[in-house]
């Protein structure tokens, strides 16, 4: 393990482990806990506060969707996460461009992509659902019909973003890293008392990205799908795997054919390696999985991938199991 990776994973982790006895003890693994223990969130990464926002509505009854947009709003206004709306790190040319979708119980579906200017892309891509007749907006489009919508045009690129691609233009070297920065995505499900379920996804995708590069937090069925028939699911990482697998779709239509959560996104990260060992070998994937019956699973290619599940009361972060071990 390189010296970057080792002192990210003592970052993340030994935080975790720390504020949390349970992720030492190992307790509480994928999958394991009980029947019906309804409502529950879940998040990628350590997206504690998200979860936490989530189950404010969920607890009393509230809606899987409204919940889940709750959690996805709290990385986005956070200037110091540098992969999720305000503070997001812009790509090569310096523009902020923020990629976001939702789903809901009754199917429909809403996102938008390469939106710029507002800080909170998974509310337009709700109201691209509820008030169009459209599934997607991108680009100039999106931030009109949000600037309709009465949102507000801000500047999104903060002055560490801005040091951070200055920085970067020296090399200007692409390459991803692993579990970059605590995370990047947030990709956020859950199900509420009426056992509905909901997913969102939200994101400033790759740092220094092509200008126009779309990733798969906002590609339906890619970085998060939900059916209310089976379950919901949302994806985290190098968003080019991701959309050459339709990972969180084919991990749903795992549990539509049975499987707990955990097989369905064991199964859906393995597809991405039978497929592209090569870049499997160098990049991560993580998934979260949440079933009907309000079980989980998560699972990544590469070690050190956080989730945050919030669920009888509890808001606790653990590490998935992985492909690629220590
Ligand atoms: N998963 C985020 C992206 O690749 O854009």
């Amino acid at each position: 393990m390189s010296n970057r990776r080792r002192f990210l994973r003592q970052a993340v982790f030994g935080s975790l482990a720390l504020s949390n006895p349970a992720f030492l003890a190992g307790k509480t693994p994928p999958g394991k806990t009980p029947k019906g223990a309804l409502p529950v969130v879940i998040a990628t990464w350590d997206n504690r506060k998200a979860t936490a926002a989530a189950w404010e509505i969920l607890k009393n009854g509230g809606r899987a969707l409204d919940a889940v947009e709750a959690g996805a709003r709290v990385p986005e206004a956070d200037p110091n996460d540098t992969s999720v709306g305000y503070g997001g790190f812009p790509d090569r040319d310096g523009f902020v461009t923020l990629d976001a979708c939702i789903m809901d119980e009754l199917g429909r579906a809403g996102s938008v992509s390469c939106l710029q200017h507002i800080m909170h892309p998974i509310s337009v891509a709700r109201k691209v659902m509820e008030q169009t007749p459209h599934v997607m907006l991108v680009g100039e489009g999106a931030l009109q019909f949000a600037l309709n919508q009465g949102f507000k045009k801000e500047n999104l690129l903060t002055d560490n973003a801005r040091e951070a691609w200055e920085k970067w233009k020296i090399t200007s070297k692409y390459k991803p890293v692993i579990n970059w920065e605590r995370h990047d995505t947030i990709g956020i499900v859950a199900i509420d008392k009426a056992n509905n379920v909901s997913g969102a996804c939200s994101t400033s995708g790759m740092a220094f990205k092509m200008h126009g590069r779309v990733g798969d937090s906002p590609i339906i069925g890619a970085g998060m799908f939900a059916d209310n028939d089976a379950g919901v699911a949302a994806c985290t990482g190098l968003g080019e795997m991701v959309l050459r697998t339709m990972t969180s779709y084919l991990a749903v239509e795992e549990l539509r054919r049975g499987a707990h959560p955990q097989k369905a996104a064991e199964r859906a990260i393995m597809r991405i390696i039978e497929k592209m060992p090569e870049m499997a070998k160098e990049n991560q994937i993580g998934i979260v999985v949440l079933d009907k019956r309000g079980r989980h699973g998560a699972y990544s290619v590469q070690p050190g991938f956080a989730y945050a599940l919030y669920q009888n009361d509890e808001n606790k972060a653990f590490e998935a199991k992985s492909y690629y071990t220590k």
